[in-house]
């Protein structure tokens, strides 16, 4: 039997309850971002409606999904083996289909046709309500392909399935594709340009999940604080958009402000945040709302002001610093994290060590750090070459990655002491008798279960720490439970 990977989710084979009436099986894998694990909810969703429960072994599977990620070269070469693999199986099993779905379906097209005999459909991340006819198609002997980007679709209207759910977080997406055209990165490429979701629709999700018994969601996007909703539409239309709906728009803050009372016991998140779009009317909101976590993603990618130039990230380094003190001196005790990237094309020794010193500055709670990685098509890879050579990509890489480490640790050390409320989210990776949940700061801790349950609001009392894992006790439950 296939192994499923559970030490990462990356891979993870997706699951649902049956539906009685459904006759066929469909196996969905899913790479990258969190945004492809929810899309992959709404595929299930609308497969489901066409006759597919999902099953978790490849072996059983009539029609074989992968949700793919174009974001650095590795990501696209760990699908290719997978597609191997499932070739394999389809030796043994010649009327099994497969597709791939997302970012590199989007990237390569039709070509994945070619290049990978096996694929039978290509469906980009817009195309999703297109599978009952791509299907159909692929049925009937034939290869489908629908890379079309959209304009408007948001896939508001389909009612995800939540797949292998712990029950308690949830992830809701409100806004699709990027406008900011990094030079390093293919998002904007393979996931269009961005548009909005309808705020009703998110409300109504979030008090539809807090029904099901969920405890906290996380608002997703490639730039949430770019959200904006003036009737639908993309964002870079809103300059033709009716006075009417300028004056009735609704914008980042003022839609986390709608969530947050729409549900005032369900911890909020959001995900992620470019600082060039973060706006003082958001620290204010999460400052607002209690039930607003106090941590923001808010990736940098260097340190370096001509490298942010080169990366077109439309501020500077001393405007970061800005927004990081405003962020402090609001909520002072807020957790920020980065993605960062190292050797980033004409990246100097001077410019890695203003990343580090950026780095000393902020004192990230937890970081994402990466090698650069040349994308085809993007801005980066038409006009620099990518001649950081290897090795000295690999060192900048390893010495960001020390740095933030000793960051972690002092960051989570600082908690120690305190009592802090937890959402247990379930049963610690390490011990049976241990409880994982996170603070507000997005911090894991773990303690004895005693008679507590899973999604349960506790307050813990914060006794001694890993790296990056606080190990406390539990003192009662939070007054939010
Ligand atoms: N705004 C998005 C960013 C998606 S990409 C979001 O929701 O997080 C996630 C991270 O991958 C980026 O922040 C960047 O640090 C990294 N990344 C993107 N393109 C890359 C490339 N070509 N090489 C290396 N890392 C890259
Ligand atoms: Fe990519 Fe920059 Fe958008 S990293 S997803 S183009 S904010």
């Amino acid at each position: 039997m296939e192994k499923v990977l559970n030490e990462s989710i990356q891979g993870t084979a997706l699951s649902t309850k049956d539906n009685v009436k459904n006759t066929r099986l469909l196996y969905i894998e899913s790479y990258g971002c969190q945004m492809n694990f929810s899309d992959s909810e709404i595929v299930a969703s609308i497969l489901a409606n066409e006759g597919f429960n999902t099953t978790d072994n490849l072996e059983d599977a009539d029609l074989v999904l992968v949700n793919t990620c174009s974001i650095r070269e590795k990501a696209e070469l760990t699908v290719r083996k997978r597609l191997e693999k499932f070739n394999a199986v389809k030796e043994k099993r010649p009327h099994m289909k497969v597709g791939v779905l997302g970012c590199m379906a989007e990237r390569l097209k039709s070509q994945l046709l070619e290049e990978e005999k096996i694929v039978d459909m290509v469906v980009g991340p817009d195309a999703y309500k297109d599978l009952p006819n791509l299907v159909q198609e692929i049925d009937e002997g034939r290869n489908a392909v629908n890379v079309i980007l959209s304009k408007e679709e948001t896939y508001g209207d389909v009612a995800p399935v939540r797949l292998n759910t712990n029950g308690v977080t949830a992830f809701v997406t409100i806004t699709r594709g990027c406008d900011n055209m990094c030079t390093f990165c293919v998002v904007p490429f393979t996931r269009g340009r961005e548009r909005s979701r309808d705020p009703l629709s998110i409300i109504n999700e979030v008090n539809d999940l807090w029904k099901k018994g969920f405890k906290e969601v996380t608002l997703l996007g490639q730039n949430v604080d770019s959200y904006l909703w003036y009737g639908g539409g993309l964002k870079k239309d809103f300059v033709k958009a009716s006075d009417m709906q300028k004056a009735t728009a609704v914008n980042f803050s003022d839609l986390l402000g709608m969530v947050a009372s729409a549900q005032p016991k369900m911890r909020i998140r959001f995900s992620t945040s470019n600082p060039q779009d973060m706006t003082l009317d958001v620290i204010h909101t999460m400052a607002k709302f209690e039930n607003i976590c106090n941590y923001i993603h808010l990736p940098v990618q260097s340190g370096s002001d001509r490298i942010l130039k080169e990366m077109n990230r439309l501020h500077t380094r001393e405007e970061y610093f800005e927004l990081i003190d405003n962020i402090k001196k609001i909520i002072p005790d807020c957790a920020i994290s980065q993605d960062m990237i190292a050797g980033f094309p004409t990246e100097t020794e001077e410019d890695h060590q203003d990343t580090l010193s950026l780095m000393e500055y902020v004192k990230y709670d937890y970081g994402f750090m990466f090698a650069y990685s040349e994308r085809p098509g993007t801005m980066a890879a038409r006009k620099l070459k990518d001649a950081v050579p290897f090795e000295t990509k690999k060192r900048r890489l390893s010495e960001i990655i020390e740095l933030q480490r000793k960051h972690c640790q002092e960051r989570t050390e600082q908690h120690l002491g305190q009592v802090q409320e937890v959402l247990i989210e379930g049963v610690s990776k390490k011990s049976n008798d241990h409880f994982m949940g996170r603070n507000s700061q997005n911090t894991v801790a773990v303690f004895p279960k005693e008679n507590y349950k899973v999604g349960d609001f506790v307050m813990v009392r914060m006794d001694s720490c890993t790296s990056a894992t606080l190990i406390g006790k539990a003192m009662g439950y939070s007054k939010n439970n």
